[in-house]
């Protein structure tokens, strides 16, 4: 669409002239960074933007709209947002050479929050900035950033956003396959100090029961068949049920257990402390809950977890997680460690070490830490030098990717239930989901995507598992 043309659309959206969408026509590429709530977050922007008249791309140099939904979790993950920009710019000023079409180019997610006008400044390119909590406001937003406003929202209001994003459209819902993540809860409370995310998604919120129900309920019937809550503190969830009592994650996933439909539940991220015995009861109740936990743990020596205010001990953690294991004995424990954190001596980072070779874990994420600015931990004494990070990285991440394979191999010979999600890479060949999260490949003749199958697994590699279908 010539630039002339975009203008004439924007003027109909000023002047409702008629009841074409404002962005008719046009296309939105959407890149996203970082955790499975950008995933989610990135899913329903992409539905405002369709009602809007956008449809998705694949690539940028196709598309009219480019949003960039950040994370601001590590360094690193920020700066990769302006070399994103950097190249933007040179694809804009390419095509305006050209003589193409105009690009407008947002930033959303946690560096937009966090960075708010400095992006602005920063960025030529950027003609919209919008925070986490007001992605309700997008299309609005965007009316104005069309009319030649450089829009900067990164207010926190009132407004429950979810309650005025738009629903997605059964064939949105379908496209994106048969699992699906539903947040329900954002922000966080517990000011663990290496971590800036109570500021940049702001204080706890819980999404009322009635929406979550109704959510989940259109997923379901688009044909997805397991659930994955999300929550930045998934487990701090609580809210009234439709029984009239307070609930919690745990009497959640009972009644979402009972809607016909759902096989499988799955939730993340939680915290220890948020380890209620209703969740723990849970996990040995439900079969539809699976075996598989996320959490994450950061250190193993109290003196490292005190300062990062985690506020539990090494042992309360380990004991939690046998308390979990008693109900259900095939539970897999997956975890997120920081390495280097100030203060860390070799005998704090052993410690670490050791608590991994207690839990044993299927899987996890391990991270150098990294200074954010305005957290507490950014102005402790005693950081700990770069080639030290990256020394006990690399120990830590050997003995977790050991701890991996093992877990991976002791899955060989037993026979489980696969969620079909994925086309492989041969043909024949399917991809299914273990309860345990690992990627399963099949040759299955007769069976499609959404089915649950019988399988018996044959081998494991590092990334996956093969197996036959019983
Ligand atoms: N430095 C390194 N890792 C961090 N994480 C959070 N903040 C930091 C930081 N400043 C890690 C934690 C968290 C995961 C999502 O990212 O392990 O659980
Ligand atoms: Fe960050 Fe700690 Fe909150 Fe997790 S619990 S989001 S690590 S502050």
């Amino acid at each position: 669409m010539s630039k002339i043309e975009q203008n004439i659309t924007a003027d109909q959206d000023a002047t409702s002239a008629n009841n074409a969408k404002p962005a008719e026509g046009q296309k939105v590429f959407i890149k996203t960074f970082g955790c499975q709530m950008n995933v989610y977050d990135s899913e329903r922007m992409s539905d405002a933007l369709a009602k809007d008249g956008y449809t998705p791309t694949d690539t940028p140099e196709d598309a009219d709209l480019v949003l960039l939904n950040t994370c601001h979790i590590r360094e690193k993950a920020a700066e990769k947002v302006y070399s994103d920009l950097g190249r933007l710019n040179q694809m804009k000023k390419k095509r305006m050479d050209e003589g193409g079409s105009d690009l407008m180019v947002a930033v959303a997610g946690c560096v937009a929050q966090a960075e708010g006008e400095e992006i602005i400044k920063r960025s030529p390119v950027v003609n919209m900035v919008i925070g986490p909590a007001t992605y309700h406001q997008l299309p609005d937003a965007l009316g104005r950033a069309r009319k030649g406003e450089r829009v900067v929202e990164t207010e926190f209001t009132e407004d429950d956003k979810f309650e005025h994003l738009p629903k997605a459209e059964k064939k949105q819902i379908r496209s994106r396959g048969v699992t699906a993540f539903l947040t329900v809860q954002e922000g966080c409370d517990k000011f663990c100090t290496f971590c800036v995310v109570p500021y940049t998604r702001g204080a706890e919120i819980s999404r009322p029961v009635s929406q979550l129900l109704s959510e989940a309920q259109d997923l379901v019937d688009a044909g997805v068949r397991e659930i994955t809550l999300l929550g930045q503190n998934v487990n701090a969830w609580h809210g009234k049920g439709d029984d009239g009592r307070e609930w919690g994650l745990g009497e959640l996933l009972h009644r979402l257990s009972d809607m016909e439909g759902i096989e499988r539940l799955r939730y993340t991220t939680s915290h220890p402390r948020d380890m209620d015995a209703a969740l723990i009861n849970a996990h040995r109740d439900l079969d539809k809950l699976m075996p598989y936990l996320h959490l994450p743990v950061q250190a193993g020596s109290d003196k490292i977890l005190k300062a990062m205010n985690r506020r539990h001990t090494r042992d309360e953690y380990i004991k939690l997680i046998a308390r979990i294991r008693e109900g259900r004995p095939d539970l897999a424990i997956s975890g997120d460690f920081i390495v280097g954190f100030p203060g860390e001596t070799e005998d704090d980072f052993e410690d670490t070490l050791d608590l991994i070779r207690q839990v044993k874990y299927a899987q996890a994420y391990s991270f150098k830490y990294s200074p954010r600015p305005g957290t507490p931990g950014a102005d402790f004494k005693d950081h700990v030098p770069e080639d030290v990070k990256a020394d006990r990285l690399k120990r830590l991440q050997a003995l977790l990717s050991e701890q991996q394979l093992e877990f991976a191999e002791t899955c060989v010979g037993k026979d489980m239930d696969i969620l079909l999600e994925k086309p492989g890479r041969k043909p024949g060949q399917l991809i299914g989901r273990s309860p345990w999260l690992q990627s399963v490949i099949i040759d299955a003749k007769d069976a499609k995507i959404g089915d649950t199958l019988r399988v018996r697994i044959t081998k494991a590699a590092p990334y996956s598992l093969m197996a036959d279908v019983i």
